[in-house]
């Protein structure tokens, strides 16, 4: 399983690095207006900061405006993987980028059937936002996990990125059920290690060593 980390701000992608269990980042338009910084500038200095995947969102809405902007974008980097929204106009572009060896990261996914679509279009990543669907009452790793089935039935090669991950329940869930990639949030990374018993535990431990002899 692949962890990215869904941030714009470097310093987060710098400390969550450190951890050595880093595989990419993501972002969008909501998180990079957090840094304050022009648009392209904070998605450069990330890719080149990074080897592994980096997702960077169209703003077009049109399929040829979604391809233009993709192209550009993909210049940034190698590792550059253009986030594309699912609805009609963005499936056509990924269709188009795909046939260009373009990567796609399908986002905004909020059903099995949306996936499904994305899928065919060649998406290499789709992006089913479960805690915004547990926000309104819906259960979002019910559909990771319809999601799995479908792309499984057909062996698609699409991977899947379990988004809006808001708690380490939504990544021991997404593991158990062996989606591809969780992209987690900084404060949920770093609480994924912690265990109080572990802390606890430490301390004996080392109180403990004092009292071996020298
Ligand atoms: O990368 C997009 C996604 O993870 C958004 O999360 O918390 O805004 O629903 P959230």
């Amino acid at each position: 399983m692949k962890f990215f980390i869904d941030t714009a701000d470097i310093n987060e992608i710098r400390k969550a690095r450190e951890f050595g269990i880093l595989d990419g980042v993501t972002t969008n338009p909501s998180l990079v207006s957090k840094v304050k910084r022009p648009y392209l500038e904070v998605l450069t200095e990330i890719a080149r900061e990074i080897e592994g995947p980096v997702s960077a969102e169209v703003i077009a809405t049109d399929s040829a405006g979604i391809v233009r902007e993709a192209r550009e974008l993909a210049k940034i980097g190698g590792n550059v993987v253009i986030k594309v929204p699912l609805i009609a106009e963005g499936l056509k572009a990924v269709k188009t980028l795909s046939g260009e060896g373009i990567k796609t990261n399908v986002t905004l996914c909020f059903n099995a059937l949306q996936a499904l679509m994305a899928a065919k279009a060649g998406a290499t990543y789709i992006s089913p936002f479960v805690g915004r669907l547990d926000d309104i009452a819906s259960e979002g790793m019910e559909v990771v996990e319809e999601i799995m089935t479908i792309y499984d039935n057909y062996g698609f090669d699409t991977e899947i990125i379990v988004a809006s991950v808001r708690n380490p329940l939504h990544i021991k869930y997404a593991a158990m059920m062996g989606a591809h990639i969780a992209t987690i949030p900084y404060s949920v990374f770093e609480s994924i290690v912690k265990h109080p018993l572990t802390d606890i535990g430490l301390a004996k431990f080392l109180e403990d060593y004092k009292k071996v002899p020298k």
